[in-house]
């Protein structure tokens, strides 16, 4: 595991005590983002988000009702399952929900990205599905987190799973350190502060390859982030839709 280096003045040392939310954020987010069992079948209350035309139930998906689809993914070979198992292991803190980490392996894998950035990395589920990805394309992550703690145990994470070598934890305000990003990026993943996301967008989007993917958690009607869906509904040059109850997949058209 290799741990990314900062920009002058906005580096935080790993060993910096985990700040962490109180219990009742904790159980709240814990609840919104991650609703931990795969047989749980929920949609959020409340229609689509403004800008997303409105979708009727979906088979397979949460609230679409109960599928084989809904079953869990299995795994291919010993690596894989190493993954799997360290996923189920780190599922509990304001994580995305299996769904969309299944979401995120999938696109990853199939656009064949060599190269991924994930915004808000938490303890690391979200990049352990990332990594599912990149193990089959040959690809790396960089993901960046603002929390020592939890930046230090994302990266025990990924050596428990086997994935260490292909992640990269960039510790800091992830308005600035992306600022060192300077290669061509096939798929981003924003889940850190909401309010942030309209800038991680100005400042990722030029690096993003056409044809690439920018997904966006919780833009959808329980954390509305109207100027988020503004900025990537209303660009001819990229295409968007609300692929789960809380993901937004957005196209860099070619
Ligand atoms: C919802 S959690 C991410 C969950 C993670 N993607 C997963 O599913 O496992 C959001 C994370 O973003 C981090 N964060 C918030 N603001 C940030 C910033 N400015 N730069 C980097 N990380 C930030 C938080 O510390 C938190 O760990």
């Amino acid at each position: 595991m290799k741990t990314g280096k900062m920009a002058a003045g906005t580096a935080i040392a790993l060993m910096v005590a985990v700040t962490g939310l109180g219990a009742q954020e904790q159980s709240t987010a814990q609840q919104e983002q991650n609703p931990a069992s795969w047989q749980v079948s929920q949609r959020p209350p409340g229609g689509p988000p403004r800008g997303f035309p409105p979708m009727g139930p979906r088979r397979g998906m949460r609230g679409g009702g109960s599928s084989s689809l809904d079953n869990p993914p299995l795994a291919n070979n010993d690596a894989e399952k190493r993954i799997l198992e360290t996923t189920e292991q780190v599922a509990r803190f304001m994580n995305v929900p299996p769904e969309d980490g299944r979401v995120l392996r999938l696109l990853t894998e199939a656009i064949g990205a060599k190269n991924a950035v994930e915004i808000g990395t938490s303890t690391g589920y979200s990049g352990l599905w990332l990594a599912l990805g990149l193990r089959a394309t040959g690809g790396k992550l960089t993901t960046f987190e603002i929390d020592p703690g939890r930046a230090a145990e994302a990266q025990e994470n990924f050596r428990k799973a086997g994935v260490d070598g292909l992640v990269t934890v960039v510790v800091g305000d992830a308005h600035e350190t992306v600022k060192t990003l300077k290669e061509p990026i096939d798929i981003v993943f924003i889940d850190a502060d909401k309010e942030g996301y309209p800038d991680y967008l100005e400042k990722l989007l030029p690096l993003v390859r056409p044809g690439g993917l920018i997904l966006a958690h919780n833009v959808g009607s329980r954390n509305e982030n109207p100027e988020y869906v503004e900025a990537v509904t209303t660009n001819p040059k990229l295409e968007t839709i609300l692929m789960t109850s809380q993901m937004a997949v957005t196209l860099k058209k070619r």
